[in-house]
């Protein structure tokens, strides 16, 4: 508070100093009045503001819960916010032959004891939610834009006052649907009361299919929202964290809050010095040509382009039960390859998170978060259409430049391990759909048939590793404090600059490459 006060103070010193070295000089006589009400009211401002903060402060450390006891869950108040206790609502789980319904009672609305003074920023990636909902930013979103994206969507969730309500239209492919809401729920357990009304269309399926070019021109009209995993600079879908965050049942991947902990203490114990000093890839390769034409660069009795490459067979795994495929465990390598499948692939979050360097085959789709990533510092990029020369090069330069390599890996784990992190995804959902939510220009209303959707029901009647998962991705009950601060949209000039710098360091390395490769012609 002291700290404030005298900040201001000099502040206000410098002002009064500046201006009256700039006045011409006048008789004091003339100026006393305005000068005294000028300090008489800035002694007031002082009062208030100090008021404030004693009072917020005052507040804040003697702030007890007000949950009412009618959910049965330990409220714990200390005396000081640090020390106030999360509180835990179990799910409630009916027994025998009921069917499951939505519990009454999980609290609607909650106070959050946040620090006024230092509320953090969302990370930088969090401004791309801008950017994808900039279609829509003239115009709003009407019924019909919103019904127009029903055609290949496979649910459409509604919030009507808090309660969640999904009209499911067709099967997705395995349970990426009921993973999908089911972080949903867990997003309402983490804010209650806190996500707008809205209603969307939600497709997870792989590729985008908002064409741009479909709504050019002088009779367009606007596009329909679709939210799905990935988009394309061709598409204008909106990305969505997918359903692995909460878990990857068919396959055996935890939900990321606990992988992410394995990961690291997997690192800490494989050092990047004493990992395989080649690139390693193991995927399904029959999903796409690109797959299939990296296998080509595969060490052989002839040729070692420094790559490692092996065939994932899930189905041999699962009868293995996935003991090989643990990502945990699949940071031996100091290089690690991201290439795409049929779309964007899961795996890119688990191969960043190694502090391995990650080759990154030049990708056309983007999830939600590796837009903000940037090649040379998080990743190395590898060309689409020479892969052998250009995984033998990056190899090559990172086992000769090993304090860089070593950092690009360093630069990708820390970006995952914290920004990344359970939290901010959670909070990158809240800001999308509350930034979805503000466009709208009809009432959301509950749709005739839906279901009313909670944690309970989607939980309750699951079995295998699919409760499993669901139990461990569970939110235990509401945050005490609030989402992150929304950063604003880019200037089109800063990200016209993020953009080029980004593609001038993929040049660079293409120039590298090319040197190299001249060099080594040249030799024989
Ligand atoms: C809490 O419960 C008490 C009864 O136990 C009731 O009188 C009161 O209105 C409730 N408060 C809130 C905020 O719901
Ligand atoms: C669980 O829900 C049932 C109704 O579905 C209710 O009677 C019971 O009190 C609830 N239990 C707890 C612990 O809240
Ligand atoms: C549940 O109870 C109803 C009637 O009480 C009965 O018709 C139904 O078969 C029961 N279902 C199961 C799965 O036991
Ligand atoms: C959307 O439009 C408003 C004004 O109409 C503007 O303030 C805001 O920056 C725009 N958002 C984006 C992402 O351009
Ligand atoms: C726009 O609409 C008008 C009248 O409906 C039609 O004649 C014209 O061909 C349309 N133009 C385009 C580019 O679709
Ligand atoms: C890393 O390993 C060291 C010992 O090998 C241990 O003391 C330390 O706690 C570990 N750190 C993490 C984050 O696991
Ligand atoms: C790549 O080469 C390694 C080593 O020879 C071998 O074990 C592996 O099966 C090969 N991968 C493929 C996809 O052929």
């Amino acid at each position: 508070m002291h700290r404030f006060s005298s900040m201001m103070f000099r502040k206000y010193a410098l002002d009064r100093h500046i201006s009256a070295g700039t006045m011409i000089w006048q008789p004091p006589l003339k100026k006393v009045p305005a000068t005294t009400t000028k300090t008489l009211l800035f002694l007031l401002l002082i009062i208030i503001v100090a008021a404030f903060i004693i009072s917020s402060w005052i507040d804040t450390s003697t702030f007890s819960a007000t949950i009412n006891s009618t959910n049965k869950a330990i409220i714990v108040s200390e005396n000081h916010r640090k020390t106030r206790k999360k509180i835990e609502i179990p799910l409630n789980c009916s027994t025998g032959n009921v069917s499951q319904t939505c519990p009454a009672n999980y609290p609607t609305t909650f106070e959050t004891d946040d620090d006024p003074w230092s509320k953090p920023v969302c990370p930088d990636y969090f401004r791309w939610i801008h950017e994808d909902l900039r279609p829509w930013n003239a115009t709003g979103i009407t019924r019909e834009m919103v019904e127009g994206a029903k055609k290949s969507a496979h649910f459409r969730l509604v919030i009507v006052k808090g309660k969640v309500y999904v009209e499911k239209y067709k099967q997705s492919i395995q349970t990426r649907d009921v993973f999908t809401i089911w972080g949903i729920m867990q997003l309402v357990r983490r804010y209650p009361g806190r996500l707008p009304d809205l209603e969307l269309m939600f497709d997870c399926d792989d590729r985008p299919v908002v064409r741009s070019r479909d709504y050019r021109g002088p009779n367009k009209t606007g596009p329909p929202p679709l939210f799905r995993y990935c988009g394309d600079k061709w598409t204008l879908d909106i990305v969505f964290p997918d359903w692995s965050f909460w878990g990857w049942a068919e396959i055996n991947i935890k939900p990321w809050e606990n992988l992410l902990k394995d990961v690291k203490e997997g690192n800490n114990k494989t050092k990047w010095m004493g990992r395989e000093p080649y690139a390693y890839w193991k995927g399904n390769p029959f999903v796409a040509e690109t797959r299939q034409d990296l296998l080509t660069c595969n060490v052989s009795e002839k040729q070692d382009w420094n790559a490692r490459l092996y065939v994932q067979d899930w189905i041999l795994e699962s009868q293995q039960g996935f003991k090989q495929s643990n990502v945990a465990n699949q940071c031996a390598h100091r290089y690690k390859i991201y290439i795409e499948g049929y779309a964007w692939s899961v795996s890119e979050k688990y191969i960043l998170a190694c502090d391995s360097v990650t080759l990154v085959v030049k990708p056309q789709f983007y999830d939600f978060f590796m837009r903000n990533l940037q090649p040379v510092h998080h990743y190395w990029p590898i060309r689409d259409d020479d892969k052998c020369r250009s995984i033998k090069f990056a190899v090559d330069w990172g086992n000769s430049h090993k304090q860089k390599a070593q950092a690009i890996g360093k630069a990708a784990s820390d970006f995952i391990q914290e920004e990344l992190k359970m939290d901010n995804v959670y909070d990158y959902m809240f800001h999308l759909l509350n930034e979805y939510a503000k466009l709208l220009k009809f009432e959301p209303t509950i749709p005739e048939g839906a279901v009313e959707f909670c944690s309970e029901t989607v939980a309750c009647p699951a079995e295998g590793s699919h409760k499993k998962f669901m139990m461990e991705s569970l939110v235990k009950g509401p945050s005490l404090t609030s989402p992150c601060a929304m950063p604003p949209p880019y200037a089109p000039s800063v990200l016209g600059g993020f953009l080029r710098r980004k593609a001038n360091s993929i040049r660079q390395v293409e120039k590298w490459e090319k040197r190299y490769w001249d060099s080594l012609n040249e030799q024989h």
